[in-house]
């Protein structure tokens, strides 16, 4: 329980039990605003590695540092009080050995006060989601498709479209559940794939690009409010548009300052309210 406020922070035990209940609401965040604005609603939120491309104008999801993404949860943990908070560990931090992997996670945690990591793989990662997981650490999966390896594969392409690829995704969720996951996402996959991955595995699925019968969905933010406009996958359902918002109030405030209408006395100080 926080010490100011008697709101409970969702815990990953929590979001474990939610398997085959209500649906979990999990969105990425990325800054303290973005994160108070989210809180009241979202039962996860998720300092994705996504920030590379969404804030800082990366072309891939590769640029961000273990620094840059422990900033950006402690950003976020100062505006949350309940959604249980998951750091992406990047592209970098955890691949080459499990010592590596576990010093990542520890570090992530101790320096944002986080409820847990999320890494990409499958199969090939299971050994490493152990070994965090028996360091202490929890570790939400992430299968199907991996933007973090998408440049090797040929791109950012729908994962389980034909039998060996559905067999593949299908053996990769288990292994993750198998390693101790307490529950994972499931990016750009076929439906059918991501439903029956649901139906296997007993943790919950996050969907995104998958379907709607997972355990729950998530969404990046910037794509959900319309603030990146670089590229919007099929899966992304708009549900405002701050960018053309942010562009007009631009337009507007340029147009008030080389017309002198901003500031008004109003906004001066030392200045004589005029009596009414
Ligand atoms: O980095 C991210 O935002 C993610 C989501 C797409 C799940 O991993």
């Amino acid at each position: 329980m926080n010490q100011t406020s008697n709101i409970e922070r969702v815990h990953t035990d929590a979001i474990r039990a939610r398997k085959g209940r209500d649906p979990l609401v999990c969105l990425t965040a990325y800054t303290t605003p973005m994160a108070k604005a989210l809180d009241p609603y979202c039962d996860l939120l998720l300092v994705g590695d996504s920030l590379a491309m969404v804030i800082y104008g990366l072309e891939t999801t590769r640029g961000v540092t273990l620094d840059i993404m422990i900033a950006h949860g402690q950003a976020v943990m100062r505006g949350t009080e309940r959604a249980c908070v998951v750091v992406d560990l990047p592209h970098g931090s955890y691949e080459t050995s499990e010592y590596q992997a576990i010093a990542s996670a520890a570090r992530v945690m101790s320096e944002t006060g986080c409820q847990a990591v999320k890494l990409e793989g499958g199969v090939e990662m299971a050994s490493t989601v152990k070994a965090i997981v028996d360091a202490g650490v929890p570790v939400l999966g992430h299968v199907g498709l991996l933007p973090q390896k998408a440049e090797h594969r040929g791109g950012f392409k729908i994962q389980g479209k034909d039998d060996e690829g559905a067999k593949q995704v299908m053996a990769d969720a288990q292994a993750i559940a198998d390693a101790g996951a307490f529950a994972m996402v499931i990016e750009g996959t076929v439906e059918p794939v991501a439903r029956a991955i649901t139906e296997q595995v007993g943790v919950p699925t996050i969907g995104i690009g998958a379907s709607p019968a997972c355990d729950g969905q998530i969404l990046v933010t910037q794509d959900m409010i319309g603030t990146f406009a670089d590229f919007t996958p099929k899966f992304v359902k708009k549900y405002a548009d701050l960018g053309t918002a942010m562009t007009d109030a631009a337009k507007a405030y340029a147009e008030d300052v080389r017309a002198r209408r901003f500031p008004g006395l109003e906004h001066c100080f030392g200045v004589e309210k005029p009596a009414d």
